[in-house]
């Protein structure tokens, strides 16, 4: 089935993407549409609102506001597990254990410096692209200084 996601760079891994790029390539993902920005605490908390609230929410959102992410659209037959795939478990130490090549395992430290990020499924892959690409009407957000 042919599918798109938002896959996303996160702060701690940019200095690694030029490498990652070159692994969703070889991993036979399109790159449809590629943005670098960097997103205020409030962008980052409204990118991340399905997590207000727990115990994580106020580290995740700094840590998502403290440097350049690379967000882009990827497409590609059954695109959203696949790019999960690719990434691994969601906690890196974990990813190092049970899927030693993951980009996880490679360029994460631990369960909140985790690398990248994936879409979970078609929905939210939808408002998670729309967020960073915009939509008719609506502004896409965050700006790079
Ligand atoms: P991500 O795929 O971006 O989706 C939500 C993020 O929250 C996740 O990656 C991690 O960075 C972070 N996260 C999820 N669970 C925890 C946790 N238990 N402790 C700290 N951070 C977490």
């Amino acid at each position: 089935r042919h599918e798109r996601t938002l896959a996303m760079v996160k702060p701690d891994a940019y200095k690694h993407l030029g490498k990652i790029i070159n692994g969703i390539q070889r991993s036979g993902f399109m790159i449809n549409n590629l943005r670098v920005c960097k997103l205020s605490k409030a962008e980052a908390q409204a990118f991340y609102e399905v997590h207000r609230g727990k115990p994580f929410y106020d580290t995740l959102t700094d840590f998502m506001s403290s440097g350049r992410i690379c967000a882009m659209e990827l497409t590609g037959p059954n695109a959203i597990d696949s790019w999960r795939q690719l990434l691994g478990p969601t906690d890196s130490d974990v990813a190092r254990q049970q899927a030693p090549n993951s980009i996880r395992a490679s360029f994460g430290t631990n369960k909140t410096y985790n690398a990248c990020h994936g879409s979970d499924a078609p929905d939210t892959a939808a408002q998670e692209l729309a967020f960073f690409f915009g939509r008719p009407g609506s502004a896409a957000v965050g700006k790079c200084d």
